[in-house]
């Protein structure tokens, strides 16, 4: 078979491709950091590069989304193009792009009792009179300090080290236990020492809170893109790629495993400590996340009926997964609810005390997926939508993730308006961007409740005299111009096209179609919900006149709504804080109700009267 060589820039890195492989093999097999949002399905319009040399010519799936100017300059699909001969491939998107991310939360006291225990102990020493083992008599040192009664056990590589680590330390030792299991003997006295970190993995990014374990403080926060994203947008995509391609699972859990080590290390120089100072990470996510963290194929979750591998709540050796902090140290992963529900909605309910509330409350949830709960004390019921992808860019023509380009605001007062994250001249649009143009172009009349994008000369509402203007035609549809391709950083124009209104009116037909669902079964009216909790980047970031605007949320609702931020970090920091919040985390998974909305009797009519702006 030919073998071709393809040169990606920038970064002039080679590598050899089969002929008849696509770009999109070569990009990934040469280690780039280029993102393939739909999975390399052909469905985003994403991958575009720009491609001299032996590319087969395009197909008709791909001029669906590139004009004649684009492909005469040599723009190309990377998951479409087949490799026929030597080529350079320059990457479109060359700039590392610096993310919004949500880092702040809900706070709330919490009773420190954190998940690993330190104990100092004096162990007596041996002598020709007390030949006893070195094991029982750290045993018995450490039952009188913890528990008289106690049962314990240990690990054989402790055991292995014990003798020399209790006479280098002249036999006072700091010993490390979980329950009644030590973890590990550290010398002399190191009972001051304790830091773990608490990782909210989202699908798009991984943030974590490097806290002291002994005073609850927070030290250090760190954030990263989550690595997963280069193999697809979302959870679905993801899944298949775990399963489909060769070694996929073992690909994603590498990525996401070395991006906390890292986020470890620089969370640790932060903070001025070692990273041999943490002992305990813990861990929360969507199932999926949660799954391929795990190594677990999350497959059946996207297979009817939608069933994940386990919904415990696990725990690990750190060192088991190659995360390199104290030997000793341990994994915590929080439990899920369902399938589409996950630890992260579980940690959402325990940061905000949704289980203890004594009032009806909404919580939503919108990344990648939306996950709403509903109710308050002792009964919660919960689903999930499909809405992420038009929220996070993957589906809009223009859009992108809440990063530094991004239009994230849009106003029409006078004249359009919009603001860009970062200051510079806009890239495309982010989920909270295209809320409000919708919001606007529904409010103005150019968009009818149906969402068609109307012709200028059947607008009647003065008040959208001004924006006229900008109606275009695009791909014989009507778009709504909101940059011209010289006021933009890259150079090609920014609209809002007709397919990216229908892709925002079922994203919040779903999440709409979910809140009415959950009602329903609650059996109350929108009015006996006192409070709104927006959770989530995006959650936090939109407008929420225009979020009602649009009946992405019930309009009756806009002055209960409140941001809680990124509540599944904070709830991921008090289950590291104390281990009852975390056994209290099970409890919650184990107790919310799961509704499959599919399944729900009237949810087609529901859903498609949701539509409607
Ligand atoms: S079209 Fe290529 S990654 Fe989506």
């Amino acid at each position: 078979m030919k073998r071709c060589k393809v040169v990606i820039q920038p970064g002039n890195r080679e590598i050899f491709a089969s002929e008849g492989d696509t770009v999109m093999d070569a990009i990934r097999g040469s280690g780039a950091d280029f993102d393939f949002p739909c999975g390399g399905k052909g469905r985003c319009g994403k991958c575009r590069v720009r491609i001299v040399g032996g590319a087969d010519s395009p197909s008709d799936g791909e001029k669906e989304f590139l004009d004649e100017e684009e492909i005469e300059a040599g723009i190309r699909l990377a998951c479409f193009t087949a490799i026929h001969g030597d080529m350079e491939v320059r990457l479109y998107e060359e700039k590392k792009r610096e993310h919004k991310i949500l880092l702040a939360g809900e706070e709330r006291a919490v009773f420190l009792e954190p998940l690993l225990k330190k104990t100092y102990v004096e162990v007596a020493q041996p002598t020709l009179h007390d030949q006893s083992s070195d094991w029982k008599r750290l045993k018995e040192s450490l039952a009188l300090k913890v528990n008289p009664g106690g049962k314990f056990k240990i690990r054989l590589p402790v055991l292995r080290s014990l003798p020399e680590t209790l006479r280098e330390s002249q036999h006072r030792v700091t010993v490390v236990t979980e329950g009644e299991e030590v973890l590990g003997i550290e010398g002399p006295d190191t009972t001051r020492t304790m830091f773990g970190v608490a990782f909210d993995i989202g699908t798009t990014t991984v943030v974590g809170y490097l806290m002291d374990l002994l005073t609850g403080k927070e030290m250090s926060v760190v954030s990263a893109l989550n690595p997963q994203a280069k193999f697809g947008a979302d959870v679905i995509t993801r899944t298949n790629f775990a399963d489909q391609e060769k070694n996929g699972l073992e690909i994603l859990q590498t990525a996401v495993v070395e991006a906390i080590d890292d986020l470890v290390g620089e969370a640790a120089e932060k903070a001025g400590i070692r990273r041999t100072d943490i002992y305990a990470l813990t861990m929360v996510g969507n199932t999926c996340m949660h799954h391929l963290f795990a190594g677990l194929n999350p497959k059946y979750i996207a297979l009817s009926p939608y069933v994940p591998v386990t919904g415990d709540a696990l725990s690990f050796d750190a060192a088991d997964f190659r995360i390199h902090i104290n030997p000793a140290g341990k994994v915590f992963l929080f439990p899920n609810i369902a399938g589409f529900v996950g630890g992260d909605t579980v940690a959402v309910i325990l940061a905000t005390e949704l289980d203890r509330s004594g009032d009806i409350k909404l919580a939503v949830d919108i990344g990648t997926n939306g996950e709403i709960v509903l109710g308050f004390g002792e009964r919660l019921v919960s689903c999930s939508t499909a809405a992420g992808p038009a929220f996070e860019g993957a589906q809009i023509s223009s859009g992108m993730r809440g990063a530094i380009g991004a239009i994230d605001h849009v106003y029409f007062g006078d004249q359009l308006k919009y603001s860009v994250i970062g200051g510079v001249k806009p890239e495309g649009i982010c989920g909270s961007g295209l809320l409000d143009v919708v919001a606007g172009l529904v409010r103005l009349g150019i968009v009818d409740a149906n969402g068609r994008i109307l012709p200028p000369d059947s607008i009647t509402n003065p008040s959208a005299r001004p924006f006229l203007k900008h109606i275009v035609k695009n791909n014989k549809a009507n778009a709504f111009l909101l940059a011209d391709q010289g006021s933009t950083g890259h150079g090609r124009p920014i609209m809002i096209t007709q397919k990216d209104v229908r892709e925002l009116q079922l994203a919040k037909g779903a999440i709409s179609t979910g809140i009415k669902i959950l009602m329903e079964i609650y059996g109350i009216r929108t009015e006996d919900i006192k409070e709104v909790l927006l959770a989530g980047a995006f959650g936090n970031y939109l407008d929420p006149r225009s979020a009602c605007a649009i009946g992405l949320l019930p309009p009756e609702l806009e002055n209960r709504i409140k941001m809680v931020g990124n509540a599944a970090g904070s709830g991921s920091k008090l289950a590291l804080l104390s281990r009852s919040e975390l056994e209290r985390a099970s409890q919650i998974a184990g107790s919310v109700e799961y509704v499959e909305l599919g399944a729900y009797a009237g949810f087609y009519d529901m859903f498609v009267d949701s539509l409607k702006f």
